[in-house]
């Protein structure tokens, strides 16, 4: 046997690395996480929408040497085999390199250690010319004429990663649209970034709290199981010991839409689809990496649709779960199935009870509502609720003819309650919904009728005023029954 050594041929396979599926706000995610695996706590994207476009993420972690910085450009820095530290977010060793060239055409690398400073450069057009894996490395006066370069000279160390000439993210766009196109990728980027990263940036940990900016305005956390409003139940957080690692899983139950208020729904941003965001958000080393799947456990339901289920895992895991090279895939491996099953279950139950009695109180209901919901083994059915005063009243002032109308009109209604049509409306779009439509007058009408009719019954018109903030219709009308206690507090 003779042994042969075959190269890439640099040109072709750094070309087609590109077309790997990064897409832009993943790459931008690949290189923070780099910094975070070095601890940085302040990191800078700086970009800039006009010609000649660029993105430059700048840090203030450990920095490299330039035997460090040499290696960590080379395709394949670390194995993924290697042992990694328990908080680094790297796993293959090329995210810096493919997820930069998937997007530009120029990759520099500058960094601080100690007091000197190091910079690198890979670009394209230059490998294609070389036809080789040629690395530009610069000295000290190049370093001089680098982008941002003053900024890093005053950190007592860190690393700039600077992306320019971008080619494939502008194709197709005119000279005057590639700034806008540039800049909406940017929007997307800075959600995707204030998502994933959330835990870093919220207030999990404020002494070890992260800052990303963005041409100097902060990243604000996007926390997706609204973990300080006051209307969210977090459920007991589990462990599953899996290959000697720990997996913790911790189950939400988000409030129902009309408890968010404005703030709530801005935090939620694209996660605010419910239906669509329920499922697991699996986290490594607290980096979010997939969200808003049941991993086909159970399928998507309205009613399960305020569950959401937090998974933990460390970075010792990452072959179990076959982590692809974006971070943006996982495979569940059926060990951590079985043990999720039971967990969703109970999650998903809760979520549908939450869902079912939304606006009431589940355990101690002692509403009057308008419509009572009968649950007639297992199906159930909405029915006017016969006891209402202005019901009974209206029974009494018929004859027997009136009475049989009125019976079959309530069936009608009852009957054909259009509850595929409210279904899919309220799927759709929660806020659709016209709830408390009636005007002020209107209300005080409804009221006075009732109290009128309780009265000519002889009844006690006390009990009904100060129960009228039980009656489901009245508690939308606050203002109403307020002026009620006011005109009729002397005559009860
Ligand atoms: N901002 C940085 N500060 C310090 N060192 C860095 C920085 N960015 C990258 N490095 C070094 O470069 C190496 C290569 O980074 P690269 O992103 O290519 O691979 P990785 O992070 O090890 O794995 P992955 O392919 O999963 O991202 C890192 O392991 C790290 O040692
Ligand atoms: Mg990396």
């Amino acid at each position: 046997m003779k042994k042969e050594i075959i190269l890439p041929y640099a040109p072709i396979l750094v070309e087609s690395t590109r077309s790997i599926g990064y897409s832009f706000e993943s790459a931008l995610a690949d290189i923070i996480d780099n910094s975070l695996s070095k601890n940085a706590k302040e990191i800078h994207i700086r970009f800039n929408s006009a010609v000649p476009q660029y993105v430059a993420v700048i840090d203030d972690a450990c920095g490299m040497s330039n035997d460090e910085l040499i290696a960590a450009m080379r395709y394949g820095s670390k194995s993924s085999q290697d042992e990694r530290e328990a908080n680094d977010l790297g796993r293959f060793g090329l995210g810096l390199k493919m997820a930069s060239l998937s997007q530009c055409r120029k990759l520099t690398v500058i960094t601080k250690q100690g007091k000197e400073i190091y910079g690198a450069q890979w670009d394209l057009d230059y490998i294609i010319s070389q036809k080789d894996w040629a690395l530009k490395c610069f000295d000290k006066a190049e370093i001089n004429d680098l982008l941002y370069v003053d900024e890093l000279r005053k950190k007592e160390s860190g690393t700039i990663v600077l992306w320019e000439a971008f080619d494939r993210m502008l194709n197709g766009a005119t000279e005057s649209q590639k700034s806008k196109v540039f800049d909406e990728k940017i929007e997307i980027a800075r959600n995707h970034i204030s998502l994933v990263f959330h835990r870093f940036i919220g207030d999990e940990n404020p002494t070890q709290r992260i800052k990303i900016y963005f041409n100097n305005e902060k990243v604000e956390p996007k926390d997706p199981f609204l973990s300080n409003h006051p209307a969210t139940q977090p459920l007991v957080e589990q462990t599953l010991l899996v290959e000697d690692s720990c997996i913790k899983v911790k189950p939400y139950i988000l409030p129902y839409a009309d408890k968010l208020s404005t703030k709530d729904k801005k935090m939620l941003g694209d996660l605010g689809d419910l239906r669509q965001n329920q499922g697991f958000y699996v986290y490594r080393n607290k980096r979010l990496i997939i969200w808003g799947t049941w991993f086909r456990l159970i399928k998507q339901h309205e009613l399960n649709k305020l569950a959401r289920v937090r998974v933990d895992i460390p970075n010792s895991l990452d072959s179990l779960w076959e982590i692809d090279i974006k971070k943006s895939a996982a495979f569940l491996p059926d060990i951590i199935k079985k043990n999720l099953v039971g967990i969703v279950e109970n999650t998903v139950g809760r979520s549908e009870r939450v869902y079912r009695y939304r606006g009431r109180n589940v355990s101690d209901d002692d509403l009057q509502h308008i419509w009572n919901p009968i649950d007639n083994r297992g199906c159930f059915q909405y029915l006017i609720n016969r006891d209402l005063p202005l019901y009974k009243k209206l029974e009494e002032c018929l004859d027997e003819e009136g009475n049989r109308y009125l019976d079959s009109l309530i069936k009608t209604i009852e009957d054909a309650f259009p509850y595929s049509d409210v279904y899919f409306r309220l799927a759709k779009s929660e806020n659709a919904v016209r709830t408390s439509s009636l005007d002020f007058d209107e209300v005080y009408k409804v009221a006075v009728d009732m109290i009128q009719s309780i009265k000519e019954n002889g009844c006690d018109i006390v009990t009904f005023i100060n129960s009228m903030d039980k009656i489901d219709f009245f508690i939308n009308y606050p203002e109403v029954v307020e002026k009620i206690k006011e005109d009729y507090g002397s005559d009860s």
